[in-house]
């Protein structure tokens, strides 16, 4: 189990924190080690131990502090803090990639004899993980199309644990309705997952609309350089523990400095995201209004989905509000 670092320094009962203060100081110790600036990358496989008494002890849960990498690592806790500050959750728990969160997340979730729904429009390993590796485990599988909250619905079944969907979708960026899926999931007492990438809590916190867990690639923007793959599960203490459990055994850890790397990129995390976010708003309001783009048909984008200049529930208040047409067909990543 990694040590536990005090609470980042800023009091949030004290004044607004907004996500760039969060992403520069969140989850950050002070001092840190050596008195170092920055957060030092502890490149350790395993960790001594003063005497046996110690180790005892820790075994004895009387203590908790580092024990073996595959168990956590002091960088890695960093960014875990600094990103559950970001998402406002109460835990979070880092991995080698977006997909080693969300397969973990879900086989801690399910098990045999369970069912899980998922959106159609969601990122094509996650579909293939349900679909072709899970069923093999003995876990049924429904998919319903992102956006038909009566699928959803109809689609529950007496062993249903777990609704999955991305917000936005990958690749069609469709916007998830985030506070009526997490009432679904709760009439139901079913988990609801969230892969909300595309949308970093910059932009959007379904914690905040009920939703359980938030999965996110943080190879994309939360890392912010193309020099990462990283991958993370936030939600309540109790939900990732479980998971924290399952990857002790199954092994999807972050590596320290991949950790490093995704806490150093963290901290332009706001001033990218608005560049980013003024950058697809200019790009969609010259395709709104271009009469050869506007005449555009989108294949297999159904026109289920209006038009509409109003901001999704679930969408913060930092970002513009989206387009209801996709700039593009999104990443294939
Ligand atoms: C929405 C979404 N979720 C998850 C993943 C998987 O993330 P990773 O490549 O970090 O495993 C991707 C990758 O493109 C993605 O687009």
């Amino acid at each position: 189990m990694a040590e536990r670092a005090e609470p980042q320094p800023v009091d949030p009962a004290r004044k607004p924190v907004g996500p760039s203060t969060l992403a520069v100081h969140g989850g950050e110790v002070r001092p840190k080690p050596a008195h170092s600036l920055t957060t030092p990358i502890v490149q350790t496989a395993t960790y001594t131990f003063a005497n046996t008494q110690e180790l005892k002890d820790h075994f004895d849960g009387k203590i908790e502090r580092v024990e073996y990498g595959r168990y956590g690592n002091p960088t890695q806790r960093v960014a875990e803090l600094k990103l559950a500050a970001l998402e406002g959750a109460g835990e979070c728990l880092l991995f080698a990639s977006g997909m080693g969160a969300m397969t973990t997340a879900l086989f801690a979730m399910l098990s045999r004899g369970t069912h899980v729904v998922v959106t159609d429009d969601s990122y094509r390993r996650t579909r293939q993980f349900l679909n072709q590796t899970l069923s093999r485990y003995g876990i049924e599988v429904s998919t319903v199309p992102a956006g038909d909250y009566d699928a959803l619905e109809d689609a529950i079944r007496p062993t249903t644990r777990v609704l999955v969907s991305e917000s936005p979708t990958n690749p069609y960026n469709r916007i998830l309705d985030l506070e009526r899926f997490a009432a679904i999931g709760r009439r139901h007492r079913v988990k609801t997952v969230i892969d909300a990438t595309f949308a970093t809590p910059y932009n959007q916190r379904p914690l905040e609309w009920g939703v359980d867990v938030v999965v996110h690639s943080a190879t994309k923007y939360l890392g912010g350089h193309n020099d990462l793959l990283a991958g993370a599960v936030l939600g309540s203490a109790e939900l990732v523990g479980a998971i924290r459990g399952l990857q002790g055994i199954t092994g999807a850890i972050v590596d320290p400095f991949a950790a490093y790397l995704l806490v150093r990129g963290l901290k332009t995390f706001a001033l990218r995201m608005e560049r980013q976010n003024a950058n697809a708003q200019a790009v969609a309001e010259f395709l709104a209004g271009h009469p050869r783009i506007a005449a555009v048909h989108y294949e297999s984008c159904p026109s289920r989905w209006p038009a509409t200049s109003t901001r999704p529930r679930g969408w913060s208040t930092h970002a513009p509000s989206p387009t209801s047409r996709p700039p593009s067909a999104g990443s294939r990543a």
